[in-house]
């Protein structure tokens, strides 16, 4: 079961106690929303993820608050075109990345530690898959995904190295495509190569940070003054692009910044939690 990260700074950066409407993009498990809905009885959630499973068993899970919430199965990207009145939330909440539950689950092919198909994709109906990219990208299609999602600095033995193996045979498995990569890295405690593989085709099949930017900045130019944003991200790519945002809107004078340095768990949450060790969280305040 996915446990949500960072639960009661979430709480007390959105400012749950005094708001009404929250949004969560991101809703997954709803560990978050659930906390959101427990703490403020008065509390509205409307929230989106890309993926049918989680609104549904979300939905299912949280029936007791049924009245107090609505989801939608889309990317958070494309709440614009829900007629939603944005311009009265109180805070959105954007948790990134996956979730445990998905990446426990062998089906959508997301961790290099179970034998999966090459799949990754957040939402079912979208038709590109970790296959489609590994084995139909061109050689520069792969080197930009390497490069720029798994920050290789030099992909081209690695791309060469799938090449090779994809003539041979499609590659259709997470474990195909490990071997591919252990074939040239060996295992490492940190940044290691194989996670960054993963990483990087996550995000492109995806499209995790496409436009990430320009919505959350077309977001905070709606919000009304005195909602709250929350980030979360989990690796470097998402916090660089989180930590920019917050100094752009701060420049144009639209938010206050409310966390100086991103806020990380504590050792105690990380212990109990894994996924927490690598959280930033990142906050602001509409002026
Ligand atoms: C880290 S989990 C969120 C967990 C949640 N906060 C909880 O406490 O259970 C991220 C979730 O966001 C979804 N997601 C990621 N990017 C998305 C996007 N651009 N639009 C909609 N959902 C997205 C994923 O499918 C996943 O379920």
């Amino acid at each position: 079961m996915h446990i949500p990260v960072l639960k009661e700074k979430v709480l007390e950066y959105l400012n749950v106690e005094n708001g009404k409407i929250f949004f969560d993009g991101t809703l997954g498990f709803g560990g978050h929303t659930q906390a959101i809905l427990e703490r403020n009885d008065k509390a509205f959630v409307y929230a989106t993820d890309k993926d049918g499973y989680a609104i549904e068993r979300t939905t299912e899970r949280l029936k007791d608050y049924k009245d107090r919430f609505n989801f939608f199965n889309i990317d958070f990207k494309e709440i614009f075109k829900l007629s939603l009145p944005i311009n009265q939330f109180d805070g959105f909440l954007f948790d990134l990345g996956v979730s445990s539950d998905q990446l426990d689950n062998p089906e959508m092919g997301f961790a290099y530690s179970k034998d999966s198909p090459l799949d990754m994709r957040m939402d079912k109906r979208q038709q590109i898959t970790a296959e489609t990219i590994i084995n139909d990208y061109s050689y520069s299609e792969l080197i930009r995904v390497f490069r720029d999602y798994g920050e290789f600095k030099r992909p081209e033995k690695l791309v060469k190295e799938v090449l090779v193996a994809r003539k041979q045979k499609r590659l259709t498995t997470t474990f195909e495509l490990k071997r591919v990569v252990r074939n040239l890295y060996k295992r490492r405690k940190t940044m290691d190569p194989l996670a960054r593989v993963f990483q990087a085709v996550r995000i492109e099949v995806n499209k995790e940070l496409e436009n990430l930017e320009t919505f959350l900045l077309k977001l905070i130019d709606i919000m009304k003054k005195g909602a709250r944003i929350v980030i979360i991200s989990f690796h470097s790519l998402e916090d660089r692009i989180s930590k920019n945002l917050l100094r752009k809107a701060k420049t144009e004078n639209k938010l206050v910044v409310l966390t100086k340095k991103p806020v990380i768990a504590s050792e105690k949450e990380s212990r109990e939690n894994p996924r927490a060790r690598s959280a930033k969280l990142r906050a602001g305040e509409r002026i």
